[in-house]
């Protein structure tokens, strides 16, 4: 049957105190709401509407190339009204999945099983709280059979009690659901259209209502504020290092490791503590990570070594590389295998070749560098005039003295040695030392200046 999911994420979310609407605030560097149409896509919907009502330009526009049809609520009535403004563009024949923009951990597994009671009629998720305040409650007959749901602001004394929850997320055939929707009324503590009083109705017309159970608590939690949020943040992250570990990933302490996109990783990786992983990172095998690293878009190749606050972003690197500690690729970097760059080295757009060693202190950009070449300390590729970039090259075996600047377009030759503290301006040919700096001189019997009197 053609499954239809409706994400409601019309709600302010005042209690974030923000100018961004509750589900583009983020969750592991994504926007709440991305969490929720990656699940909702994983199950393969025939299509996905999200209801949407303030700061709906802004939501809109971070998701523009998302396939999702909007559904505007602009006044919000309640979650019955929520659903029922999407209702419209969903055909009877459907199965409908309601989902929640701010409850980012809901699993397809426990969706699933959702789904598949739904199949003859209206099947709720519900959860077994300690403290289910808050929550709108199950009632359910002497059979056990669920006869309806009460909000907490409608409960009785005895209903309050009741510990089983209402997670707010159900399914049902679009044709039952469309009828009870359509029959929804107002009367109640909130005035608000109630989407769980779709439970009753069903109920009113001899129809069995079905639960499933989330099979873990973290799943259903929501979102109104940034404590709230931040929790969730920590059972995410929790989730992920548990995840790796069990892959076989060594981490210094799975409490102290942040993945805000993917990490892929060979065998015996070790990453120490207080590293974030951002985008796409790969390690091959044998990685090891220094404590206090950024990794973004990067592939670091086999028994490579990355060392304390290194900060990597869209950097490539062989076999057998040592970074840092201290060092700063930029994108564009490609190390070679067994390639070095040491501590307050900077790089961009620089191809650095086998063996080649960038130890200390220096900025590499636009540079192409040959195997085996050794750049001394303080040098810095002039790679920018002002208007354009150009390129620095530096070929096999060549040697950059201490300090020295490359003034760009310029390459230095095979074997060549540039003096310390030279600043070349014009190709150095290979194999020769080309000094670029003033000649050193000594004046014997040269007095020092002495204080004038009076
Ligand atoms: C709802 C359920 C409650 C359940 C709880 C779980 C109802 C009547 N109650 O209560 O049984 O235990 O969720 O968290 O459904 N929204 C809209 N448009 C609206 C109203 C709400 O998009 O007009 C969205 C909100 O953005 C929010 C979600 O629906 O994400 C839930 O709405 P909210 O008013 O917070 O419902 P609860 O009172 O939490
Ligand atoms: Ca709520």
């Amino acid at each position: 049957m053609e499954l239809h999911i409706v994400i409601l994420a019309a709600g302010q979310g005042t209690r974030m105190k923000s100018r961004r609407p509750k589900v583009l605030q983020d969750l592991a560097g994504r926007p709440l709401l991305a969490h929720v149409l990656d699940t909702a896509a994983a199950l393969d919907p025939a299509r996905i509407h999200v209801v949407y009502g303030h700061g709906g330009d802004q939501v809109r526009a971070a998701f523009a190339e998302r396939p999702v049809s909007w559904v505007e609520q602009a006044e919000q009535k309640g979650t019955g009204h929520a659903v029922d403004v999407a209702m419209p563009q969903i055909p009877d024949g459907a199965t409908v999945l309601v989902l929640y923009g701010d409850v980012p951990l809901i699993g397809t597994s426990t969706l699933r099983e959702l789904l598949q009671a739904a199949a003859q009629g209206l099947a709720i998720l519900t959860v077994e709280l300690d403290d289910p305040s808050g929550y709108g409650r199950i009632l359910r007959d002497a059979e056990g059979a669920v006869r309806g749901i009460v909000e907490q602001k409608d409960a009785s004394a005895e209903q309050l009690a009741i510990r089983e929850a209402n997670t707010g997320i159900l399914a049902a055939p679009a044709a039952q659901l469309r009828g009870w929707l359509e029959g929804l009324d107002n009367d109640n503590a909130q005035g608000e259209y109630y989407l769980t009083d779709c439970v009753a109705a069903s109920v009113a017309q001899g129809r069995a209502v079905a639960a499933a159970q989330a099979a873990d608590e973290d799943e259903i939690l929501g979102v109104n504020d940034r404590l709230q949020l931040a929790g969730l943040e920590r059972i995410y992250q929790r989730r992920k290092a548990t995840a790796l570990l069990r892959e076989g990933l060594g981490l210094a302490d799975p409490a102290r490791l942040d993945i805000r996109g993917r990490l892929r990783h060979g065998r015996d990786c070790h990453i120490d503590v207080n590293v974030v992983i951002e985008g796409e990172v790969v390690l091959g095998d044998g990685v090891r990570v220094g404590p206090n690293c950024v990794l973004r878009d990067v592939v670091i190749g086999d028994d490579s070594r990355i060392e304390a606050f290194s900060h990597l972003d869209g950097a490539t690197l062989a076999s057998d590389c040592q970074v840092g500690p201290y060092a700063r690729l930029r994108p564009g970097t490609e190390l070679a295998a067994r390639a070095k760059v040491g501590n307050f080295v900077e790089t961009k757009k620089a191809q650095v070749g086998e063996g080649s060693k960038i130890n200390h202190l220096s900025y590499v950009g636009d540079a192409v560098l040959g195997a085996e070449v050794n750049v001394g300390a303080g040098t810095i590729t002039c790679n920018y005039d002002g208007a354009n970039k150009h390129l620095t090259q530096i070929d096999d075996g060549a040697f950059i003295g201490s300090n020295s600047a490359l003034v760009a377009p310029v390459r230095i030759g095979a074997q060549a040695t540039i003096a310390a503290g030279s600043t070349v301006t014009r190709d150095a040919p290979a194999e020769a030392l080309t000094v670029a700096r003033s000649r050193q001189k000594s004046i014997s019997g040269w007095r020092r200046p002495t204080k004038s009197k009076g």
